[in-house]
């Protein structure tokens, strides 16, 4: 059975990424799903004189090594100011200080939702661009406008044609996972 990280990139304990990376993880066949909680691997704010002094956290080690255990990652972004959440963003440069590949050429599914109509775009737009650079693995990509309105905890994603959408980019992800 592949197994999935998951997780919302995001530290709120209500956070609406965490629940639609969830759903999102759990639409998938046949898989095992991690789903990691951010807060657990809270780390000071990345500097360099930390990193001179200290070294790498170990928790930094802990997620690569996650990513490493996975056959593919499903993650949502939360947007802040029009970018990543700052407790994600920690957590992806101190893992890049061990080795730039971090998502280690996984298959990635990006998501992002807000409340707004935007859809999180922008942090999904800066994350593509980064995580596509030099990249072989598939990487799909999904933005769910309006959470609150186009999305409901019984029944997921409920406007018929962001729901056809997604269906489909969680068929494109699946076939990414068992090739
Ligand atoms: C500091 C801050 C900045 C935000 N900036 C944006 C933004 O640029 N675009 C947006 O769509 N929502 C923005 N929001 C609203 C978030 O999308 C909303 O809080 C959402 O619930 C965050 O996702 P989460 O629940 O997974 O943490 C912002 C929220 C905060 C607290």
């Amino acid at each position: 059975m592949k197994k999935i990280l998951a997780f919302g990139a995001s530290n709120s304990s209500r956070s609406i990424n965490k629940t639609f990376a969830t759903y999102v993880a759990n639409q998938l066949n046949s898989v095992e799903v991690n789903l990691i909680d951010l807060n657990d691997l809270e780390m000071p704010i990345y500097s360099i004189d930390r990193e001179e002094a200290d070294g790498i956290p170990e928790l930094a080690h802990r997620f690569r090594q996650l990513v490493a255990e996975s056959d593919g990652i499903v993650v949502s972004f939360a947007e802040h100011n029009g970018s990543y959440a700052v407790a994600f963003k920690n957590i992806y440069d101190w893992a890049s200080r061990i080795d730039g590949n971090v998502w280690a050429g996984k298959p990635l599914f990006l998501l992002a939702t807000s409340p707004g109509g935007l859809g999180g775009k922008f942090v999904l737009e800066a994350a593509t661009n980064r995580f596509s650079f030099q990249y072989e693995a598939p990487i799909v990509t999904f933005s769910l406008p309006s959470f609150q309105k186009n999305f409901s905890a019984e029944d997921g994603v409920i406007e018929p044609t962001l729901k056809a959408t997604l269906s489909e980019k969680v068929a494109v992800f699946q076939k990414a996972l068992d090739a």
